[in-house]
């Protein structure tokens, strides 16, 4: 019962923590104006990683806690910890060909054992096993390729004597110790390891900004790293939010983190994968209300993505190498096309995301301007077009729907598209 409050109240401060309304004084700021978000708004896609010494036993990242395990025996996963099938090249590599724009890495979860370098902690891939600061390897990796690179950093380290259970206070004493390790290693991770993108705080527990000093822990990110985006998790607005396993468009800039299954860290037999076209689905569902969508894998233990998360990876980058344009950058479109399934837009041009496939003739309407041509991406192939005001119909397309997925049209008009349905004129 109290894991699952605490799980709701969890929910809700990810969901609500845009409008903290509770942040008192010199807490209550973002650290200064927004920096430069094009990029980000650009990219639509990324990939989540979560990896740690959790992925050894693969049930999970809430393993620790979930199983009540004691902070000495869960230390022994440290010492076995030792990837030799890591190799931070491959899952950029693959994050580039699944059409990724920027990928984030579990730097440290809640579990407290850190996959870098930390003056302030015995609990790294450092000191233990592996002998090796693996996020020094991943951000060489992603600098390479020229990928952003972002580290999600949870606050709360369970492998803090005093902090567990859950729902309890942590005593003063323990707060303001881990609190400081927190901030030392915030620096730490954004001095040592040259450009970071994005800074993704989680587990923010207790839910206090003044406890985990959230104001300084921004004003020192944004120093240390000016162009840095930086989440909403760690109490305050900041530059975005996060809606997780979920899609909840918002005013602000937003993104959603996914699952792939039912679990972010690796789960040796969590076979319940979401389907590529309810993927794609997911993905268009945030580009058409300007969010993006940061999809999740979870290496195992060895640092392996497991096969079927490659596949899925591989399915998507096949899609979207032939549709992307209708992704990077976009917008919501002015025509909806509900009958068909979505739409975006992106510049001049409106992207039809056909989930449910009409046949031949494509129809469509509520265009407020004149549709000049309409390409099916996944053929090359145009339509014929028969337009009666502001009714659209497009001829000549395939009988069956020629991408097994998600079918894309793109509609070029004369001038700017726009709607005839007062409701989006
Ligand atoms: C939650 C979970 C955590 C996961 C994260 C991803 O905060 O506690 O396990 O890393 O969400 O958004």
């Amino acid at each position: 019962m109290k894991i699952k409050l605490f799980l709701i109240a969890f929910a809700i401060t990810a969901l609500t923590s845009n409008t903290f309304a509770g942040l008192k004084g010199s807490e209550n700021q973002t650290g200064g104006d927004h920096p430069d978000m094009a990029w980000w708004q650009e990219a639509r896609f990324g990939m989540f990683i979560h990896w740690g010494v959790y992925s050894i036993p693969g049930r999970g990242e809430w393993l620790m806690y979930q199983e009540h395990v004691p902070i000495s025996d869960y230390a022994k996963l440290a010492d076995q910890f030792n990837p030799h099938d890591f190799n931070p090249k491959e899952w950029v590599a693959k994050a580039k060909e699944a059409g990724m724009k920027y990928v984030i890495l579990t730097t440290r979860h809640h579990d407290g054992f850190c996959l870098f370098d930390s003056k302030v902690s015995g609990f790294t891939s450092v000191k233990t096993g592996a002998k090796r600061d693996l996020v020094k390897e991943f951000a060489d990796a992603c600098h390479a390729a020229g990928m952003r690179m972002g580290f999600y950093y949870s606050l709360m380290d369970w492998h803090f004597p005093g902090v567990l259970p859950l729902g309890e206070p942590v005593s003063k004493v323990a707060m303001k110790s881990i609190a400081d390790q927190a901030y030392a290693q915030v620096h730490e991770l954004l001095s040592n390891y040259g450009k970071v993108d994005i800074l993704w705080y989680d587990g923010m527990n207790p839910n206090d900004t003044l406890a985990w000093h959230s104001g300084e822990l921004m004003a020192m990110a944004r120093k240390l790293q000016p162009d840095i985006l930086i989440n909403d998790r760690s109490g305050l607005p900041g530059d975005f939010s996060t809606p997780e396993n979920v899609v909840a468009a918002q005013s602000r800039p937003w993104e959603s983190c996914f699952c792939m299954n039912r679990t972010w860290g690796y789960a040796r037999y969590d076979r319940n994968y979401k389907p590529v076209h309810e993927l794609l689905r997911l993905l268009t569902l945030c580009a058409s209300q300007r969010g993006n969508f940061l999809l999740n894998v979870s290496p195992d233990g060895e640092g392996t993505i497991p096969v079927e998360q490659v596949e899925i990876l591989t399915a998507l980058g096949k899609w979207m190498k032939v549709n992307g344009k209708a992704i990077y950058g976009a917008a919501p479109s002015p025509i909806i096309a509900a009958n068909l399934g979505m739409a975006t837009r992106v510049g001049d041009k409106v992207y039809l995301m056909i989930q449910r496939w009409p046949g031949s003739t494509v129809p469509l309407a509520w265009c407020g301007s004149k549709v000049k041509s309409a390409c099916l991406l996944s053929t090359g192939q145009y339509a014929r077009i028969e337009q009666q005001g502001d009714r659209v119909w497009l001829h000549d397309m395939p009988e069956y729907p020629a991408d097994p997925y998600l079918n894309v049209i793109e509609l070029t008009f004369e001038g700017a598209p726009r709607s005839s349905e007062p409701a989006y004129r």
